[in-house]
């Protein structure tokens, strides 16, 4: 057997919030046919099934039974096209390097998402997105592998069911499936998209795309903290939508919330925002804090527990809950049973 399969093995490494975290069984297939190898394992054994990528996006519990497949085929390649260029990344090549191998071609599509933690293999899941572009705006399919026979699949974009931090793998396949592979499309000709709060200001009139991206990674870094130096998973909340009449009401008593209507009527608030005017920003208790440049950001500071967060989470929202009556939708997934 080729598979490596290690048991009781420590997570708390693998998870960007720093979570203490130990799986019963974890193996990292490096080829499908590992994969497959990995999947008919936990079915011999009856073992639940837990995918981990990067673990920027996840809380994890302090035991998961079972098999942990983190997937490591890490390969990526350009198949030229003309114009536009369709990237293949296999799930376990990091989103950000990725990105800069990108913009460093003048490949554009992907700048915009520069410094985003994680897998390309989790990047579907939430439709990563941060000024102005989200994955969908580039995906062009998905590859897969079902949990319960192995067999693999290809998504289409359409297929895939995109929202904003949301796509099917939240929803009917959520469990179902390992993504190995995506298929992006970029392109050589220039298209900026610098629409996004002070993007353009930091910008020539005709900048590269490795330009755009050094600007989206300064600006992070400005704002974000860096999971290698205090744990968090970016942001905790997704920024909520409410119903017109309800930002009218907010508008009329807060004249300076962030608001951005949406086609469908509703208008997005910005979460951070809400939890900043709640005096929140820099708040810390126990182990867990808001995140003294963004508010959206909750900060683990070391020796605390999965519980504990979503405890001092919960009293967030119920601050924002209580202040604008607007409620606040975890972020992150919970990957425990
Ligand atoms: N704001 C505050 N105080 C704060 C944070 C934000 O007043 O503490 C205000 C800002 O001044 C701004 C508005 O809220 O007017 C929006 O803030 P920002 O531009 O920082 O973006 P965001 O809505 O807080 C979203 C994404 C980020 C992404 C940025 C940039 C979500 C849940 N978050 O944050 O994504 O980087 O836009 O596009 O949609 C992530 O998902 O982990 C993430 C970091």
């Amino acid at each position: 057997m080729s598979l490596a399969l290690h048991t009781d093995h420590a997570l708390t490494d693998a998870n960007t919030l720093g979570l203490p975290c130990v799986a019963e069984h974890h193996a990292a297939p490096a080829t499908l046919a590992e994969l497959r190898e990995a999947l008919a394992l936990a079915q011999r054994h009856d073992w639940p099934l837990t995918v981990l990528g990067g673990g920027s996006n996840l809380i994890l519990p302090e035991r998961l039974e079972g098999l942990v497949i983190q997937p490591a085929m890490g390969q990526w390649w350009l198949e030229e096209h003309g114009d536009s260029v369709l990237v293949h990344a296999e799930a376990a090549v990091p989103w950000h390097a990725l990105v800069m191998a990108l913009a460093q071609r003048e490949l554009w599509g992907a700048e915009n998402l520069a410094l985003i933690p994680g897998h390309c293999g989790a990047a579907p899941i939430q439709n990563i997105g941060a000024y102005g572009v989200e994955l969908s705006d580039l995906l062009e399919s998905v590859h897969l592998v079902h949990l319960d026979d192995g067999r693999e699949a290809v998504l289409s974009a359409a297929d895939c069911a995109f929202g904003y931090r949301d796509s099917v793998f939240k929803g009917a396949l959520e469990g179902r499936v390992v993504i190995t592979r995506l298929v992006l499309r970029v392109s050589r000709t220039p298209r900026p998209r610098l629409g996004y709060g002070d993007l353009a200001s930091r910008l020539d009139a005709e900048p590269t795309a490795l330009a755009v991206a050094q600007a989206v990674c300064a600006i992070r870094g400005e704002k974000l903290p860096d999971p290698a130096t205090l744990c968090n998973a970016g942001s905790f909340f997704k920024n909520p939508l409410v119903d017109g009449e309800r930002a009218r009401r907010l508008l009329a008593e807060h004249p300076a919330m962030p608001n951005f209507p949406q086609p469908d009527g509703r208008v997005k608030l910005a979460a951070g925002w809400l939890i900043d005017r709640c005096g929140l920003k820099g708040w810390r208790r126990g182990h867990f804090g808001v995140h003294d440049r963004q508010a959206l950001v909750l900060v683990h500071f070391g020796g605390g527990s999965a519980d504990e967060l979503l405890g001092f989470a919960g009293e967030v929202a119920a601050r924002v809950r209580e202040r604008f009556g607007v409620s606040l939708e975890r972020e992150p997934r919970w990957a425990g049973v």
